[in-house]
């Protein structure tokens, strides 16, 4: 069986592609809802019955595992989908989110600043990871709704002129939580903006770490997942960007399907 990665769009890949150079022998699917992104702008209803659609999808592609890259899903709807609607609808697979993984990775720092979509910053489910996971850690929240347009559309001097009106806000933290898959496909333009002693906390970094230390601590798992070296990519709907960015990570012999996850609300 294999690992699912579910976005709403391409900044998943970045993900992906740090998970499997970190673990290269399994088989991954990728899924991005780019039909229906940005997911940051919608209600908790929109984004918990997508992200229900796109896990139907992964595991009926044969996944044990899916991680959800996505944040504003993460933090939106993943705790009720893992309690309920996966014991019910998918009993024994198994799903991740950013949340938790990414909180823990700022516990070292004092003071923490957070950009994130609008649907992630309102959930409140960062301060609410860090109050029980880094309780002494300070955090920061800013919604920053202008980058992944800009990132999708790959326009870098709109992205860098967000970047400079969004950072120049935060003063005296010392880590940046990138709280969004898109936001580490521009993690050297984030930087350009801060000062060389805050550090960047970015998925990309973190979350192959944490998904070996979950296969390893869980082997029920870990034993079911095939190990051809395989990836396969779906998307909702296929723009020329995701083409490009999918072709220079994972090759130009690459084939990306479109597909039609949605049930209809
Ligand atoms: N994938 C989303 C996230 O990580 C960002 C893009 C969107 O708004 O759909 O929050």
């Amino acid at each position: 069986m294999k690992i699912g990665i579910f976005d709403s769009g391409l900044g998943g890949l970045c993900t992906l592609k740090a998970i499997a150079h970190e673990l290269p022998e399994y088989d991954y699917v990728y899924l991005g809802d780019t039909a229906r992104l940005p997911y940051g702008s919608r209600t908790h209803a929109e984004i918990l019955e997508f992200l229900k659609e796109g896990i139907d999808f992964l595991y009926s592609h044969d996944c044990q595992l899916v991680i959800v890259a996505c944040n504003s899903a993460s933090a939106e709807a993943l705790r009720g989908v893992q309690q309920e609607y996966l014991p019910a609808a998918h009993p024994g697979r198994n799903l991740l989110g950013m949340i938790v993984p990414m909180t823990e990775a700022c516990a070292p720092f004092k003071k923490v600043g957070l950009i994130a979509t609008e649907a992630t910053i309102h959930s409140g489910a960062y301060p609410r990871e860090f109050a029980k996971r880094a309780p002494q850690t300070e955090i920061i929240s800013l919604a920053t709704p202008k980058l992944v347009p800009f990132i999708e559309a790959g326009d870098m001097q709109s992205v860098d002129a967000a970047l400079e009106e969004y950072l120049a806000r935060f003063n005296g933290i010392d880590a940046l939580l990138l709280g969004c898959t898109h936001y580490a496909i521009v993690k050297d333009e984030i930087r350009k903006f801060l000062p060389d002693s805050v550090a960047i906390v970015s998925q990309d970094t973190v979350v192959p770490g944490k998904t070996r230390e979950y296969l390893v601590r869980h082997p029920e798992v870990e034993g079911t997942l095939s190990r051809n070296g395989t990836r396969a990519f779906f998307v909702t709907d296929l723009g020329e960007q995701f083409k490009k960015v999918a072709a220079a990570w994972f090759g130009e012999d690459i084939s990306i399907q479109k597909t039609d996850i949605a049930k209809g609300m």
